[in-house]
């Protein structure tokens, strides 16, 4: 089975990508992680993917003077990988059409929130003061509208009477652990993909996000359609 490459983009921890790793290290993965890049040098990510023997770049959006020029710079690191997928995971730079043109229908990104609720920053605190009795996960084709392509997945957790923002964070980052990886393997299986202005499953409208339990379901049903 030819694994269909895979960058990931990170700016932080990297649990994400520590998720879509283990993934990958899997024996039916069909997808490889080859190539991280963030955009701090300090991300302790970059020190997942070493242990994971992935090659890492930094691009260090504080040596640019324009968004459009960081962006030119990581479109030439990324596509030195020649990667068929490119998978934000808690990259926290607003992108240019630079970017976005380059890889639309092929860039997905995961966002700690029940999207079109809370673009931007501080989602689970935004959740808890609005007192919302649900709050969650998107994943999502990238384009040019911030946090605004066409919803992959969406997982809800509850809201409970004790939550803080960490609590809820932790709520929301279990669930994006589970559902990241199995939304690019999907997409490496051929299973999803970008038909404008929807995400299509097998050529289809999704009539609505995919959860984890949808997920599951379609893995076990449907083995690679391409590759
Ligand atoms: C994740 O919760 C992800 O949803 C969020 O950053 C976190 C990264 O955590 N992304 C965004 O806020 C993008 N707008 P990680 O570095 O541990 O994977």
């Amino acid at each position: 089975m030819q694994r269909k490459p895979v960058v990931v983009l990170i700016s932080g921890s990297g649990s994400n990508l520590q998720a879509l790793l283990d993934w990958s290290h899997r024996a039916d993965s069909h997808y490889e992680i080859v190539g991280v890049l963030s955009n701090r040098p300090e991300a302790y990510g970059l020190t997942r993917a070493k242990q994971a023997g992935v090659p890492v770049a930094v691009v260090d959006h504080t040596l640019f003077d324009s968004r459009e020029s960081f962006d030119a710079a990581l479109v030439e690191q990324i596509d030195l990988w020649k990667p068929e997928w490119v998978v934000l995971a808690g990259f926290m730079r607003i992108l240019t059409p630079v970017f976005t043109d380059h890889y639309l229908g092929r860039a997905v990104n995961i966002h700690p929130s029940l999207l079109p609720k809370y673009r931007g920053l501080h989602t689970h605190r935004r959740a808890l003061e609005a007192g919302d009795a649900e709050h969650g996960l998107s994943i999502h084709f990238v384009t040019s509208e911030l946090d605004g392509g066409p919803i992959i997945c969406q997982q809800a957790v509850p809201v409970e009477g004790q939550d803080t923002e960490e609590s809820l964070q932790k709520k929301v980052h279990a669930q994006e652990h589970l559902t990241y990886p199995r939304v690019v393997e999907a997409l490496a299986r051929g299973l999803i993909r970008y038909c404008p202005p929807h995400a299509c499953l097998h050529d289809t409208p999704l009539q609505k996000p995919l959860d984890l339990e949808a997920l599951d379901a379609l893995l076990a049903d449907s083995p690679a359609a391409v590759g």
